[in-house]
């Protein structure tokens, strides 16, 4: 295949490379073209305006069914939403210390190549999967409980599955960047990919992080570089013009507004993938976290969680009628929900949902989507709490109390609903 390539008389810079990129000061972000007439703010909790950070309703998330509309999914972001437009968008592929010029002194330090969204749209087969994608900071209202955490007070809200189609990531670097599967287990076996944004963030130069290049070349990671979502091109919101679906992991490693993807020997050094998504020690707090984020691992997978969505917290309910409650699981890596169980007892005893729903890849076998699950209770007697709990296919579980960490990520303690009983009149 024919890409623009790096033609250089100097071999260690490249004629092709991406625009250089300057950190901008909060105060300076421009928030100005906003594409606000996109979002029905009804259908939101949203948590901050300026970046945009909203969560759909929980009552309203479930009801959407298996595949959130655009228009109901969470929007998560750090800065400004870029407004790109689809015929002069670039993406750059590069590989550092490529292993093919490894004795190689005369190789450039990179090789860049770019490829237009023509060149994306129209030069590999379409895949297409379906995906949940979850903030590693959903439900991180649970640990601001506990002590104070750094961050958007998310709810649980802060999950949605979309349907996502573009080319595989695996495709398009085996013939750009000239990387095999087979390749894995010699040289860039532990090699990283990592990607930048054309966005801009007050924390770094540009919204950034990466994955491991075995996730990346594994046929079955199912990484996309998706350009349509639920059958239509990105929102803004979203990533247009493209984005990365990495699906499995965190939400964090889904980067929107494309613009880079780099194979090199280490991870990303941004900011969002070495100072932030990480699980830090208990003993971590505001006073000590700048020395403390190496000794924590960047977050990749998912953990198995479990929300209770209907009835939602202090909702008013029949004690002596029958209760249907709603909910959403997810297991990380493709795992599938093997399990969900209620109690009304506080978690002395457990009984089977009546429903759930989880349709693995039809290609990879992989559970990337979430399962939707129901349970009618015939009454509430005595009790006012609904509690929840899920396993996956390895039988990991949910913990019953949150874990405590300073930035508020993965918690997937048992979801527990308080209703209200309802009152005399009312019956
Ligand atoms: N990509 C860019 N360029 N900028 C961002 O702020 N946020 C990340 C990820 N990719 C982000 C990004 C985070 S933390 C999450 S959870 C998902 O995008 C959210 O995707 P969504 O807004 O489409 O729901």
């Amino acid at each position: 295949m024919d890409f623009q390539h790096s033609h250089s008389d100097n071999p260690h810079t490249s004629a092709i490379h991406p625009p250089e990129k300057h950190r901008i000061q909060e105060s300076n972000l421009n928030y100005s073209n906003e594409p606000t007439p996109t979002r029905p703010l009804s259908n939101y909790i949203v948590h901050c305006h300026t970046p945009f950070n909203a969560e759909p309703q929980l009552p309203l998330l479930v009801n959407s069914g298996q595949i959130t509309p655009a228009d109901v999914f969470f929007k998560r972001n750090h800065g400004p939403i870029p407004d790109i437009t689809l015929d002069d968008h670039k993406v750059y592929i590069g590989v550092k210390q490529n292993p093919q010029y490894y004795f190689n002194a005369e190789s450039p330090a990179v090789e860049w190549k770019q490829l237009s969204m023509h060149d994306i749209m129209t030069k590999w087969p379409k895949a297409t999967i379906t995906a949940s994608l979850q903030c590693a900071g959903n439900r991180r209202d649970g640990l601001a409980a506990v002590k104070e955490v750094k961050g958007v007070i998310w709810g649980a809200g802060t999950i949605s599955t979309a349907v996502w189609s573009g080319p595989r990531l695996c495709d398009v670097l085996k013939d750009v960047a000239g990387v095999s599967s087979n390749m894995l287990h010699e040289m860039i076996r532990d090699f990283h990919v990592s990607f930048e944004a054309d966005d801009h963030v007050h924390e770094d130069v540009c919204y950034g992080s990466s994955i491991p290049l075995r996730k990346a070349m594994d046929p079955a990671g199912d990484v996309i570089l998706a350009y349509e979502m639920n059958g239509k091109p990105l929102s803004r919101d979203h990533g247009f013009p493209l984005r990365v679906i990495v699906p499995g992991f965190i939400g964090a490693r889904s980067v929107k507004y494309l613009q880079q993807i780099l194979i090199q020997p280490q991870e990303s050094m941004s900011f969002f993938q070495r100072q932030d998504y990480k699980i830090l020690p208990p003993w971590v707090n505001h006073d000590n976290v700048d020395q403390s984020w190496d000794t924590a691992a960047s977050l990749t997978e998912m953990n198995i969680q479990c929300v209770i969505c209907t009835p939602t917290e202090k909702e008013v309910v029949a004690s002596s009628k029958p209760v249907t409650i709603k909910g959403y699981a997810i297991a990380g890596g493709g795992r599938a929900v093997y399990r969900v169980e209620i109690s009304t007892d506080g978690g002395h005893t457990w009984e089977p949902v009546d429903k759930m729903e989880q349709r693995p890849d039809k290609k990879s076998g992989m559970y990337w989507a979430w399962a939707l699950w129901e349970k009618t209770v015939p009454r509430m007697n005595k009790s006012t709490e609904i509690v929840a709990r899920a396993y996956d296919s390895s039988g990991n579980v949910q913990p019953e109390f949150p874990i405590w960490n300073y930035r508020g990520v993965m918690n997937n303690a048992w979801s527990r609903v308080h209703t209200l009983p309802v009152l005399q009149h009312h019956m």
